[in-house]
């Protein structure tokens, strides 16, 4: 089945935050964001401001009716500064004024001072100086220092990746309308509803059922709005909340890149030992997390870093630690992925390394170490494994072998252009790794017309989680997809939401509509037993008719819902789901954090230009592991948008701050995205389907996040290409991989050559601006 979207979108017709009608009387909010980095403020001048045309009114934190804090999982972020700023673009005021224009044009007015205080961007740095937001985590499997002593080769190693701007092409924003009694109504582009009005009661003192927020669709969120919402929905409510009058803030894009917090950079060491049959005995990586001024959801983020560290590989000795450490950035946040893809970018550039001093291909290793049903993951929970079966497909079924022969004939033969490939394995779980956030309700309504109303949890941001929702909806009732809606995602409605993250939202809202459809079947059934004088577990509902046993009666799908209703029977239901199994303790770091996992190989070629530097991706071959797909249509377009997200973020997107923590890249003139020629001129998909019982909707397992992280065999496949140019080049793992970089590779002599570090590339443009 399409998209239930798809015809809206393409004819402009889908209403996303800034296609809502404005309200008579709406006031146009703007922020003021800190002009440094860390200081302490002094003097505070908004007359030049509030005397501008159009104001109405400029906010600061002494106006916050209730507590001026919206930090989530550590209290650490207040709604506006108060004396200490301590990130460029922290909100410091709020102008409200009869029009966008206005309130921009006042917010240039605003003077402050500062007292400096110093800043922080590297994290290894924050580390050292113990500015850690939560605790060191570790993750222990077995004993890695007894193993160093049975390892035949032992490699140590760097290996950083950049941040990456969400770049939603809906920005952030909110629009709050005051109701009778101090009520707030509140549209949001969030993929928190409950997130968002957690931080408006918190923040403007009202409870929580004061509030609703209401959201049709986001134009985008890949975790960019799971948390980082919340700030302009509490200043608007807030606003709207002192002022008596309708508020909206639709941040431009500029704002928007600059105020808010993107993928976490990390910074990572690495240990990693081999024995002779090149079986890795023992791991040992340390990760430093750039989290920005505040914890955000880093502490999740971290710990999805650790619980991803060894791939889809088995390795009996690990120690894995991990930093979270507080820099003078903009408070980093989830990311398609959510730490994931950090940690397995750590452990292929190990195995990289080892494959590159050992003189061999890296897939060799990597197909020796993939784990199976039964090894145990760093948190203990075992694997029910199908990395093998999606490797072995993947190099069968895309004849890896005779590509990789053809490419050595291509490389041999061309001086200009080489080639490259590599593999890249994916093993993602699914749950929130947070167990309680793992749960889901759904209400639904049929009406007395037979058409069918349901309201879940789930946000809409282009994944099709809707059209999944209606799909599960439509098959319980078996019933025609058109008679069911999937309504706005509603506070009001469905309360104590997790946001639609963690890929699992169809998952989680998917159960919970199977659930209450279920039972609102089984009224419709036990109605049709007494209308139609027959056994109840004789009766069937197909394809909107009513069967008793294999006979088709003449009660259909609408006159058995108005016999139900005849007979006051319930016609509603609200049911809940929680996925059973998993728990995890953060104190020993064990546990079954995940309902199950999701596997995949890809196989990636490349070409370079090796006069220029650039490139272009022939190929990401994949076999993903999809339990059984409920929408292939769906699920191929996620795997081709995270293919080309993920290559976006290890080859072109380079997010540079400079010393004094301002965003240089803080436009597409200066922040590269991927574009049509980024795309892989070859994206194939081959669906490894499997049997097996699982925790997912209808066996359709998770498709969000698991396929950005196949964009990192790009980046391994660009450093083989560059090798065959130039085999004895010691390539650092700093990704991206950029034009730049891959040009400086080609020609490098210096056996340790060191790469061109962004922190060079931004102090020039310091000392330049
Ligand atoms: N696809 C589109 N088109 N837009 C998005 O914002 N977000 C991604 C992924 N795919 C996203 C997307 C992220 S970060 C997640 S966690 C999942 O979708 C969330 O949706 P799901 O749980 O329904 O998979
Ligand atoms: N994934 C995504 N978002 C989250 C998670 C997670 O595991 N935990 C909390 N928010
Ligand atoms: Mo996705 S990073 O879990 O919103």
């Amino acid at each position: 089945m399409k998209n239930i979207d798809s015809r809206t979108h393409v004819r402009g017709e889908s209403v996303y935050l800034d296609d809502i009608p404005v309200i008579r009387g709406t006031l146009f909010g703007a922020a003021f964001g800190s002009p440094v980095a860390h200081g302490s403020l002094k003097n505070l001048d908004l007359t030049a401001a509030e005397a501008m045309p159009g104001v109405v009114r400029i906010l600061t934190y002494k106006d916050v009716t209730g507590e001026n804090q919206i930090g989530g999982i550590v209290p650490d972020e207040p709604l506006l500064a108060e004396h200490h700023v301590h990130y460029c673009g922290m909100p410091i005021a709020f102008v409200l004024a009869e029009t966008d224009e206005e309130a921009h044009a006042a917010i240039k007015k605003i003077t402050v001072d500062f007292d400096p205080l110093p800043i922080i961007t590297d994290p290894r740095e924050a580390q050292a100086r113990g500015d850690l937001i939560v605790r060191a985590r570790t993750f222990r499997l077995g004993d890695v220092t007894d193993a160093w002593a049975q390892c035949a080769h032992v490699f140590e190693g760097r290996a950083d990746t950049n941040g990456q701007e969400h770049l939603y092409i809906e920005t952030q924003g909110a629009y709050a309308v005051p109701q009778e009694n101090n009520g707030l109504k509140l549209y949001s582009s969030t993929q928190g509803p409950t997130a968002v009005q957690r931080a408006v009661a918190r923040s403007s003192g009202l409870a929580m059922h004061q509030i609703d927020v209401d959201v049709t669709r986001l134009g985008g969120g890949f975790g960019g709005k799971e948390d980082q919402a919340n700030m302009w929905a509490a200043l608007c409510a807030l606003a709207a909340h002192v002022l008596k009058r309708p508020v909206k803030y639709a941040l431009n894009r500029i704002e928007d890149m600059a105020m808010t917090g993107k993928r976490h950079p990390y910074s990572s060491d690495f240990k990693i030992g081999l024995d002779a049959d090149l079986k890795i005995v023992a791991y040992e990586p340390t990760f430093y997390q750039n989290a920005g001024a505040a914890a955000d959801l880093s502490p999740a983020v971290l710990e999805r870093t650790l619980f991803h560290c060894t791939n889809s590989y088995y390795i009996p000795n690990v120690l894995a630690t991990a930093y979270c450490c507080r820099t003078n950035l903009p408070p980093n946040t989830a990311f398609r992925g959510f730490g994931g893809p950090q940690g397995m970018f750590v452990i292929e550039a190990a195995i990289a390394k080892a494959a590159d001093a050992l003189g061999i291909d890296a897939a060799v290793i990597q197909a020796k170490n993939l784990n199976q049903t039964g090894d145990e993951f760093p948190y203990g929970q075992k694997a029910e494994s199908e990395a093998r079966a999606c490797w072995d497909k993947t190099v069968g079924g895309y004849e890896v072998n005779t590509r990789r022969n053809e490419i050595a004939a291509f490389n041999a033969a061309n001086v200009l252009y080489k080639k490259g490939l590599a593999l890249m394995p994916v093993c993602f779980g699914i749950s929130f790794t947070n167990t309680r956030m793992n749960q889901a309700r759904a209400l639904v309504h049929v009406y007395t017309d037979g058409s069918v109303g349901v309201s879940t949890g789930a946000v809409e941001m282009g994944q099709g989680v809707n059209t999944k929702m209606l799909q599960v909806a439509a098959q319980v009732f078996s019933i025609q997809p058109e008679r069911v809606k999937i309504q706005s995602t509603s506070t009001y409605r469905i309360a104590n939401t997790s946001p639609s993250a963690a890929s699992a939202t169809a998952d989680l809202n998917g159960r919970a509509v199977q659930i209450a459809c279920t039972d609102i079947l089984n009224r419709l059934k036990a109605v049709a037993a007494i209308e139609l004088h027959a056994d109840e577990a004789a009766i069937t509902l197909k394809d909107e008719r009513v069967y008793v046993g294999d006979e088709c009666t003449d009660y259909t799908w609408q006159r058995l819902v108005l016999a139900t209703y005849g007979r006051r029977i319930s016609l509603s239901e609200h049911a809940h789901y929680a996925t059973p199994v998993i728990q995890f303790d953060p104190v020993t770091e064990k546990g079954h954090p995940f309902a199950y996992h999701v596997y995949g190989t890809a196989v990636v070629e490349v070409t370079i230009d090796c006069v220029r530097g650039t490139y272009e991706t022939d190929a990401v071959k994949v076999v993903h592991d999809f339990g059984a797909s409920m929408n292939p249509l769906i699920d191929r377009g996620q795997i081709e948008g995270g293919i080309v997200q993920g290559i976006g973020w290890m080859t072109l997107e380079e997010v540079i701050y400079d010393k004094t923590g301002r965003l240089r890249s803080n436009a597409l003139s200066t922040y590269k995205v991927p574009d049509i020629y980024s795309v892989p001129k070859e994206i194939a998909i081959d669906f490894l389907e499997t049997q097996a019982d699982n925790l997912a909707i209808f066996r359709s397992k998770a498709v969000g996040e698991p396929p950005l992280m196949y964009g990192i065999g790009v980046y391994f496949a660009l450093r083989n290409a560059i090798r065959a140019f130039n085999p004895s080049v010691v390539i650092p793992f700093d990704a991206p991989m950029t034009p730049e970089k891959v040009l400086l590779a080609l020609y490098d002599t210096t056996p340790t050559a060191s790469p061109v570090a962004h922190d060079k590339i931004a102090d020039d443009l310091a000392v330049n601006s």
